[in-house]
């Protein structure tokens, strides 16, 4: 049997369990790449600053609920919990990341509730959050199931709320990571959908899936390059 099959239980997609394992659901795994230096060499040096600019846009209008679309590791989902005073809801599919989460917010968890779900099947009601928040989510996903997480960010958006979004940016084909061969079959190797992320039109998709729930985007998206456009931060604002 496949290594990976041991992983693909109770609810685990399959994509999750057959492409990332090692990365997420393997107990050592987790225990490893928590590590603040590990993340950042994974972000080539590029954590902190992608942290910063992400919680700059986190919604702090007092009363506001927001919902962190899946676990991350180190130190984001504590500082964005303490960055407000809102309530902000975490939900992953993997239990080892939501009990590292759980660990990170003990003193906060009165308002950090989570959950454990599937992020393309959610289960929270049509406009139950201000701001849905994606950091380095996107890229993870196939295609299909990428389709699936738009549908479910413009469902459970309210109006007048927003979406933020931290990924790679679009196909980087001036940056040196890129043009070097080498490390350009590395990442794409290590990130299998991550070439086909590269040439998503993230607002296009976004805004047909509000359009579907009877909602748009209003104005432009904030975006915010890092990393000479390797990296993006991107906040959209859906019509009241
Ligand atoms: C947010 S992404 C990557 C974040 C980034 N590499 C980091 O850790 O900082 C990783 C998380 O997404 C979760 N995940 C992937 N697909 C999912 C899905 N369909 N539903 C819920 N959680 C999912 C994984 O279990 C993992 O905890």
């Amino acid at each position: 049997m496949a290594i990976y099959k041991r992983f693909q239980n109770g609810g685990v997609p399959e994509y999750l369990a057959h492409h990332y394992w090692w990365a997420y659901l393997w107990p050592r795994s987790i225990w490893f790449f928590d590590h603040q230096p590990i993340i950042n060499a994974i972000l080539f040096g590029q954590y902190e600053k992608l942290m910063q600019k992400t919680l700059a846009h986190v919604e702090r209008k007092p009363g506001a609920k927001l919902l962190q679309l899946t676990c991350v590791y180190g130190k984001l989902t504590p500082s964005l919990v303490r960055h407000t005073d809102n309530e902000v809801h975490l939900c992953d599919v993997a239990i080892g990341q939501l009990e590292l989460a759980r660990g990170k917010t003990t003193d906060v968890a009165d308002r950090c509730l989570l959950t454990r779900m599937n992020a393309e099947s959610l289960g929270y009601a049509n406009d139950s959050f201000d701001q849905v928040i994606l950091f380095f989510l996107f890229h993870e996903l196939p295609p299909e199931a990428r389709q699936h997480v738009y549908d479910e960010i413009a469902r459970v958006v309210k109006r007048g709320g927003s979406v933020l979004i931290t990924e790679y940016g679009d196909t980087p084909r001036g940056h040196l990571l890129y043009r070097f061969w080498p490390t350009r079959f590395i990442i794409g190797h290590l990130e299998p959908f991550l070439p086909s992320f590269w040439q998503e039109d993230v607002t296009e998709k976004l805004n047909a899936a509000l359009l579907r729930q009877g909602k748009t985007l209003a104005g432009e998206p904030k975006i915010e390059h890092c990393f000479a456009n390797f990296y993006r931060v991107m906040r959209f604002e859906v019509g009241a």
